[in-house]
């Protein structure tokens, strides 16, 4: 089973959301901006070059889909005769049913449970994005174990994560950034598995896994000081 990991580190933030909680900034800034600007911008693609992405009947799930952006951004418009699948916890955010492209289905699913019966060894793509919230105890192997199950052999797996731990707040002279320091202050040091995670899905019978990360330059930087 081959896979590709990578990690974006975001850079460059500026200050923002006071009194926020960790949860609630990663869902509104992932929501509001990452899916549809953000990483699509930083990394310059969705499914990672590495991937093969051209049969014809390709079958690609988005785990913890949220609002399911990441499949519906050109994803699955450039892919018409593929199949995609979108399992999140909860299906609250992606909209009415009848709104969705015809190859494109919406399940609930908790990842730390057994996947669908039916999904088991189905998909060519696992694609996973922005879950470092609902990884537990630092381990990423129970969701890992999990993501596997869905994988046909030799499919691959895409994981993109933010790096709470290297990721830092650049600021002009003049300007603070505490408000932004103190939220990621409060992720820091925690999620150490993200270094890691190549290693450990070499240990899990994946060949081949990769690291990439990405840091913003300063062409971002007028986004952020939206956000
Ligand atoms: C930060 S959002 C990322 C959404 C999406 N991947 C993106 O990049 O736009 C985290 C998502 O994880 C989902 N989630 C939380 N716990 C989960 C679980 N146990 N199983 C499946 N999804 C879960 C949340 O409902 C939320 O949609």
């Amino acid at each position: 089973m081959r896979q590709t990991a990578r990690f974006g580190r975001m850079d460059g933030m500026a200050p923002l959301f006071k009194g926020m909680t960790p949860t609630h900034y990663c869902e509104i800034v992932t929501q509001a901006l990452g899916g549809y600007v953000i990483l699509k911008d930083l990394l310059g693609f969705l499914v990672h070059p590495d991937i093969p992405t051209r049969a014809t009947d390709l079958k690609v799930a988005d785990v913890a889909t949220g609002n399911g952006i990441w499949i519906h951004h050109d994803v699955a418009r450039n892919k018409p005769t593929a199949e995609f699948h979108g399992f999140d916890i909860s299906l609250d955010q992606v909209g009415p049913k009848p709104w969705l492209p015809a190859n494109i289905s919406m399940h609930a699913w908790d990842i730390f449970q057994e996947p669908p019966a039916r999904f088991m060894g189905y998909f060519d793509v696992v694609h996973v994005r922005l879950i470092t919230v609902v990884v537990r105890n630092n381990d990423p192997q129970p969701v890992l174990a999990n993501l596997t199950k869905l994988l046909k052999p030799g499919g691959y797996l895409q994981w993109d994560e933010v790096d709470t731990i290297g990721s830092s707040t650049k600021v002009v002279s003049g300007r603070a950034g505490e408000n932004l320091d103190e939220l990621f202050a409060q992720l820091k040091g925690r999620d150490t598995w993200k270094y890691h995670l190549a290693q450990i899905m070499e240990e899990n019978g994946y060949a081949g896994s990769q690291l990439y990360t990405y840091e913003y330059g300063l062409r971002m930087a007028r986004i952020w000081s939206d956000v």
